[in-house]
C-alpha cells in the first residue's frame, strides 16, 4: 500500500477533464472521478482516463439494499478502477455484499472503502435529524469497525479523524482523507482542513486534493508540491 495524492477531478465534462490532465506530461496522477463527472459522461470517462494510464478512485458512494449494491459493484468491477466506495450506513450485510460483487473471478478487486459520516453532517444534525444519539466520533469509529468486519480496506474520513480510526481498526486499515490545503492556501468551503505534511504525520494513506491543484495557476507545480509534502 503506497501513500499517494489523489486529484479530485471535479469537472462537469470530459473535455474540461482532459484539458486538465493534458497539462501533466511527465506524471500520471491518481484521479478521483465523482458523481458529477460520472453522471455527466458515464462509464466512457472512466475507460478513457484509465486508457491514458491513470489510477482511478471512482467515488460514487453506493447505498442501497445488499442485492442491488452487490450487482452494481459487479458492474463497476468490470470498469477496472483501482478504488471505489460506499456508505457504511448501509450496514455490514450491504458492505459484505459489495465485497462479493466487486471481487473478480480471479479473486482480485479494487480497494473498497466506506464513507462513515459525511463531513458535512454535524453532530447536532446527526443526533436531531437522524436520531443517532452517540457522539459523531463514536459513530465514525463504530462505522469504521463495521467496515473492517465486512472485509473492506478502509474509510474516507477527515484527516483529523484518521488517528482515532487507525487506533481502533489498526494501522493497516486505510484512511483516505480529503480536506487538504496548503499552509498558505485558500481554505474555501472546507472547514476542518490540514496540510499534506500534517496528513502524512497523522497517518493518512491517501489524500484527496481538489481545488488546491485544479484551480492553481500552475496545477502541475501544485501537484508536485503536494506529493513532495505528503509522500516525501
Ligand atoms: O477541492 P477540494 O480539495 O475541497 O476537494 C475535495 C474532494 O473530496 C471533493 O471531491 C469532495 O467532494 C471530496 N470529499 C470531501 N469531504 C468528504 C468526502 C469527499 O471534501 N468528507
Amino acid at each position: 500500500m503506497g501513500k499517494d495524492v489523489i486529484v479530485a477531478c471535479d469537472f462537469s465534462s470530459a473535455q474540461a477533464t482532459f484539458d486538465f490532465l493534458d497539462k501533466f506530461t511527465e506524471e500520471k496522477p491518481f484521479v478521483k472521478i465523482g458523481m458529477e463527472l460520472y453522471y455527466a459522461e458515464g462509464p466512457s470517462i472512466v475507460k478513457e482516463i484509465k486508457r491514458r494510464g491513470h489510477k482511478i478512485f471512482l467515488d460514487l458512494k453506493l447505498h442501497d439494499i445488499p442485492n442491488t449494491v452487490k450487482k452494481s459493484m459487479s458492474v463497476l468491477s468490470k470498469l477496472d478502477v483501482d478504488m471505489t466506495n460506499l456508505h457504511a450506513a448501509g450496514t455490514i450485510d450491504m458492505m459484505k455484499a459489495a465485497v462479493e460483487g466487486l471481487t473478480r473471478e480471479d479473486g482480485t478487486r479494487p480497494i473498497l472503502i466506506a464513507v462513515t459520516q459525511l463531513t458535512s453532517t454535524s453532530e447536532e444534525r446527526m443526533q436531531n435529524e437522524l436520531l443517532i444519539s452517540a457522539s459523531i466520533n463514536d459513530t465514525i469509529v463504530k462505522y469504521a469497525n463495521n467496515a473492517k468486519i465486512a472485509g473492506l480496506d478502509g474509510v474516507v474520513c477527515s484527516p483529523l479523524e484518521a488517528g482515532m480510526v487507525k487506533e481502533s481498526c489498526g494501522k493497516a486499515f486505510m484512511t483516505v482523507t480529503p480536506g487538504v490545503r496548503f499552509a498558505d492556501g485558500d481554505v474555501g468551503d472546507q472547514v476542518r482542513v490540514t496540510t499534506p505534511a500534517k496528513a502524512k504525520e497523522i497517518g493518512s494513506d491517501y489524500i484527496v486534493v481538489g481545488r488546491p491543484i485544479t484551480a492553481a495557476a500552475d496545477p502541475v507545480a501544485a501537484y508536485r508540491r503536494c506529493v513532495a509534502e505528503f509522500v516525501g
